[in-house]
């Protein structure tokens, strides 16, 4: 089989970190990075160039050397909290950086893969599936949304993965939710979860998989790659300490209402007949990736 160079943004991240773990064989990855990133040839790919998205994106891509089959867009301002405290910046790199890449695809007929996010909802009509229309409430939402809008008016190969929250531990220096769980945890410490936050988690590697799969594919459009199960915070928090055979003395149940920093769409559960019954794919329920996510002493791997 043909090997493919698939170029994927933000190679540092939390999910690049899973799709190279999952990488196909027929694929050659091609990194971007804004900063120069710690050399592990054994984990990070041969070819790392840099792109800071504050900056013009095509004069940057210049440096390219090889061909591209395919761009996987990971990169974002992903932190709620820090796209409230600067919006404009939130625009510019989710929003305006995603319309300049989408353009140079365009130019250059390479099919783009860019990862969105279920934020892009209201929160208050769930179930969510492919055809529902994005309502952000907060600057993440807006701009990750602008962000597809861009993806959208550029060119049709494209494919656009809404996710919900990504589960399994971080790796090569990345964290996640589950990272900040389980360390509280250990160590004793307070661990408040809304009860009315509800989200349809994945296993981070199935989920990578899954964009490799559409990635590879000449499938275009909107995918909902998401968890079987709807849930929330709280609720998920006491399945991790019953599996790992804790108690749940740590936990404390918060709401949504008690925070007024920013607002916080309250059930953005997303479903997809795509991605599970076309693509025959079956995304793991939430006990079934608790199992995969902790060995016995319950550390995480
Ligand atoms: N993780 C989830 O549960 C989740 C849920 C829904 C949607 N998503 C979406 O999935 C994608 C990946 O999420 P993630 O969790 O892997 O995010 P992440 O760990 O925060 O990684 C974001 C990546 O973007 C890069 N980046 C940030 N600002 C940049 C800039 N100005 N120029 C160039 N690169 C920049 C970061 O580089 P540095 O390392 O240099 O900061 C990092 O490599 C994002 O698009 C996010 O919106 C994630």
């Amino acid at each position: 089989m043909k090997t493919k160079n698939i170029l994927i943004t933000g190679i540092s991240g939390y999910i690049s970190q899973y799709l190279l773990l999952t990488k196909p064989q027929n694929v050659n990855v091609i990194g971007t990075a804004r900063r120069r990133i710690l050399n592990r040839p054994d984990y990070f790919p041969q070819t790392i160039i840099r792109l800071d998205l504050q900056k013009d994106v095509f004069s940057q891509l210049e440096q390219l050397t090889l061909p591209v089959d395919a761009v996987i867009h990971t990169a974002a301002m992903s932190g709620l909290g820090a796209c409230e405290k600067d919006p404009q910046l939130a625009k510019r790199i989710n929003a305006e950086a995603t319309g300049e890449l989408a353009r140079w695809c365009q130019n250059r007929r390479i099919r783009l893969i860019y990862f969105s996010t279920d934020i892009v909802f209201k929160g208050d009509a769930p179930p969510y599936d492919e055809n529902s229309r994005p309502d952000p409430i907060n600057v993440y939402g807006q701009t990750k949304w602008e962000g597809e809008l861009k993806v959208r008016e550029n060119y049709e190969d494209y494919a656009i993965g809404r996710i919900a929250l990504a589960m399994a531990p971080g790796l090569n220096n990345t964290s996640n939710f589950i990272d900040w769980f389980v360390n509280r945890l250990h160590n004793g410490r307070q661990i408040p979860l809304f009860k009315d936050e509800i989200r349809t988690p994945t296993f981070t590697p199935l989920l990578a998989e899954k964009f490799w799969e559409i990635t590879l594919s000449a499938d275009t459009g909107i995918f909902h790659v998401c968890g079987a199960q709807a849930i929330d915070r709280y609720s998920l928090g006491k399945a991790i300490c019953q599996y790992l055979g804790k108690g749940f003395e740590l936990l404390k149940p918060i709401s949504l209402k008690d925070m007024r920093d920013y607002p916080r769409p309250v059930d953005v559960s997303l479903i997809s007949k795509r991605t599970m019954a076309k693509k025959g794919v079956e995304i793991g329920s939430i006990l079934s990736y608790l199992d995969k996510m902790f060995d016995k002493k319950g550390t995480s791997g």
